[in-house]
């Protein structure tokens, strides 16, 4: 198995260009299939789980096209017919659940696996099933399949008893479908949640209020397949900026929209990083050693849990106490042991990391149990005396595009090794 292999103690500076955000592109992809015709989106990121939804989407017999360089995506759905698609396949990624949605949506039944992902807490599917069957569907599990059929799909008001934001994206992606108006309560607000409604809306969805607690969807619309690019990826753009800060660096991330880094920057002022926006870039700079501070994960405009291990990480060599608590999964802190060998200091308690930063990491082998998991590790790597050998990296595969090049134009020292 492939593994990198770091050799810590550079000092990161220069500029990054950030990709478009993969839990954006995956429902986004799963959208063109709602639309008649082709739609093409660009700034797709080319990573593992684009390559496993492409691979879902041909044994539905859709036909897709990926431009690596110029990170377009073109979907012609004129084939799709709904099929079992394997567990091998669904299992992969969390995603896969909107093709649940989509073809009920269209096919009035559906089958699919239920959705894998990172292994970092329990993650039911409850608020999904609620929701399309508040919807008219009958939904059932059978051998690990979630089945759904439906003579007929109604709008309906739905309130959702936590934020999901996979519950909400699939929700609209089968309210569409559905005869009269749907009502969605207590829904996500993520930027990816507008995004998917903008790309709908300009295939002629009616949808209202996305980035709102409150989303109203007018269903039955036609609609047509379009060109959409896909918004920035938040959570590699965190990477980076923190890739910076863990190296007392000097580096600026490129394509990014600032506005959704809001909680990302603050953390980072608050521990005395110096953040600079501009337009639609973000500067990171260290010029002394930062200082420990509390974090806590919650949904948008929260901190987000998927940067949570990176902080973690930066944290552990801050000075003064630090605690980080993560309130959307139970089992994220999986990484922690990891940074402890390394030389941290952290005890985790039930839903809290307590953090005594240390002045020095020293590099040993490691394991990515998760994808930020595995960014946390590498971000460790970079600032660790010595070498830091980090496996499991196929979990950082599925979701960043060549993190170590991007990360060794910046000066890194990373080799991907068999
Ligand atoms: N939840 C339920 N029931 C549900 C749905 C969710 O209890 O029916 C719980 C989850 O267990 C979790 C919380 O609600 O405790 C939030 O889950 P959410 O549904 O918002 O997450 P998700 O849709 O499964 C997506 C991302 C995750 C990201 C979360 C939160 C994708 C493919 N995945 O997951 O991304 O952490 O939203 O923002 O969009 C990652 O990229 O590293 C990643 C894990």
């Amino acid at each position: 198995m492939p593994k990198y292999a770091i050799r810590g103690g550079r000092r990161l500076t220069g500029s990054v260009k950030i990709n478009g955000r993969k839990n954006a592109a995956l429902p986004l992809i799963a959208a063109t299939l709602l639309a008649e015709g082709t739609s093409v989106l660009e700034n797709v990121p080319r990573i593992r789980d684009v390559e496993i939804y492409r691979e879902m989407l041909d044994i539905l017999g859709v036909q897709t096209e990926y431009d690596p360089v110029e990170h377009r995506l073109t979907v012609n759905p004129e084939g799709l017919r709904p099929a079992p698609i394997p567990h091998h396949l669904a299992g992969a990624i969390r995603a896969s659940y909107y093709l649940l949605g989509v073809q009920l949506g269209l096919f009035g039944r559906a089958e699919v696996p239920l959705p894998g992902g990172d292994k970092i807490g329990q993650r039911p599917v409850d608020q999904h099933i609620k929701a399309l069957t508040a919807l008219g569907a009958e939904v059932w599990m059978e051998r690990g399949v979630l089945k759904a059929r439906a003579d007929r799909l109604r709008g309906t008001s739905i309130y959702f008893d936590l934020v999901s934001v996979g519950a909400t994206i699939h929700t609209m992606l089968v309210a569409v479908r559905a005869e009269g108006t749907t009502v969605l309560h207590n829904a996500a607000r993520e930027p990816h949640v507008v995004d998917v409604a903008n790309f709908l809306n300009a295939c002629g969805a009616q949808i209202h209020g996305a980035g709102t607690d409150t989303i109203r969807i007018r269903g039955g619309r036609f609609l047509e397949g379009r060109r959409h690019c896909v918004i920035p990826d938040d959570i590699e753009a965190a990477t980076f900026m923190l890739a910076g800060a863990i190296t007392w660096g000097d580096v600026r991330v490129e394509n990014v929209i600032p506005l959704h880094l809001g909680p990302v920057i603050a953390k980072l002022r608050e521990a005395g990083v110096e953040v600079e926006e501009n337009g639609d870039s973000v500067r990171v700079t260290v010029k002394r050693r930062p200082r420990g501070i509390p974090v806590t994960t919650l949904p948008y405009p929260g901190f987000p849990t998927d940067a949570q291990s990176q902080m973690t990480a930066f944290l552990s060599l801050a000075e003064g106490e630090s605690h980080v608590t993560e309130t959307l999964y139970e089992d994220r802190f999986r990484y922690v042991p990891d940074l402890v060998r390394m030389g941290a200091r952290i005890r985790v308690e039930g839903r809290t990391a307590w953090i005594q930063g240390v002045e020095r990491l020293t590099g040993v082998p490691v394991e990515a149990t998760d994808i930020r998991a595995g960014a946390a590790l590498v971000l460790a790597g970079l600032a660790a005396e010595g070498v830091t050998i980090v496996s499991g990296i196929e979990h950082v595969e599925r979701g960043y595009d060549d993190l170590p090049g991007r990360l060794n134009q910046l000066g890194a020292e990373i080799e991907r090794i068999d």
